[in-house]
């Protein structure tokens, strides 16, 4: 589960068809799954869902999880990833889940340990579990009751994500998964976060500059947090952003009373979105977070179906 690209279709059906299975079981028999295999969540960046809901969802399988960061570990004496993932296996570890703030380094993790390893996003490229759960989401709301995904399933759904695109791996995920799906996605934000560049020759993406054009025409707005931690250099008027980008009550009511809105979080009120619109009925936001368990105990049990007991490719 490195990146949302190595998922067929098959693949997609079976994690969504697992993730709803796995949610509806008994959980003392959901314990029986995964008892005492190991799982190591090793997170170089801050998080709250990701972690927590990787963490629950191993452990409702009955994984025993350890958590290794950035702060409080040998990672702050100097530690390499590649000795602290070789580390973790010789401990046990059995699968990996990998925060890392740089693009690429879950895919040098699982090349020099040989063991799955679960991308809970890296640096600006991708957050896999993160669009899943988007689907998921979507899918519940668009087209509840749906057996299986395919090709048309999404076809007339617009999905406008606004915000600070540049920055975002969960925007790139969701970019490259939903327009499988038929999705029409549509970018929105200013040039300083939403540069003409980034989606040269993308299929089922196009950009809107206009925030209450792309509101008018989306069925799902997901809106993005402006990540202050990798702004260096960019000048951005928070005023002006907020005038032109922020999904206030009024707009929404206004232009788009139907359209759900989705957000990855962490939000912060008052700036991409207001507080009313957090809390307000058409918000999908903490059902996003509850879908995160689902998933993600479907990707864990799908890696460790792939090794041994012993640790290692089966
Ligand atoms: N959506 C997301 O990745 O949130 P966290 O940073 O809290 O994990």
């Amino acid at each position: 589960m490195l990146s949302v690209q190595h998922l067929n279709l098959p693949d997609l059906n079976r994690i969504l068809l697992r993730a709803a299975e796995l949610e509806a079981q008994n959980p003392l028999e959901r314990t029986r799954i995964l008892a005492k295999r190991r799982v190591a969540l090793l997170f170089y960046e801050s998080s709250t869902r990701t972690r927590t809901s990787f963490e629950l969802a191993a452990k409702s399988l009955g994984a025993d999880t350890t958590l290794v960061s950035s702060l409080s570990s040998s990672i702050e004496k100097g530690e390499s990833l590649k000795d602290t993932g070789l580390t973790l296996r010789a401990l046990g570890a059995e699968a990996i889940i990998l925060r890392h703030s740089s693009s690429g380094a879950p895919w040098l993790l699982e090349e020099v340990t040989h063991l799955p390893v679960l991308n809970a996003g890296d640096g600006m490229h991708e957050h896999p579990t993160q669009a899943l759960l988007d689907l998921r989401t979507i899918l519940a709301h668009l087209r509840p009751g749906i057996a299986e995904v395919g090709p048309e399933t999404l076809a007339g759904v617009t999905v406008t994500i606004t915000g600070d695109i540049l920055h975002s791996r969960v925007a790139r995920s969701n970019m490259l998964l939903l327009p499988r799906l038929g999705a029409r996605v549509v970018l929105c934000g200013p040039k300083e976060l939403l540069p003409e560049v980034a989606i040269e020759g993308a299929e089922g993406i196009s950009i809107e500059r206009d925030f209450e054009t792309a509101l008018r025409a989306s069925q799902v707005m997901m809106m993005l947090r402006i990540q202050a931690e990798r702004l260096a250099g960019l000048q951005l008027d928070l005023e002006e952003y907020k005038a032109g980008y922020q999904l206030t009550g009024d707009r929404l009511r206004e232009l788009a009373p139907e359209t759900i809105v989705m957000h990855p979080g962490p939000i912060i009120r008052g700036l991409e979105l207001t507080a009313g619109v957090a809390d307000g009925p058409q918000s999908r936001i903490l059902e996003q977070v509850r879908n995160g368990v689902a998933i993600r105990m479907a990707v864990v049990e799908r890696a460790l179906a792939v090794t041994t007991q012993n640790g290692g490719r089966a």
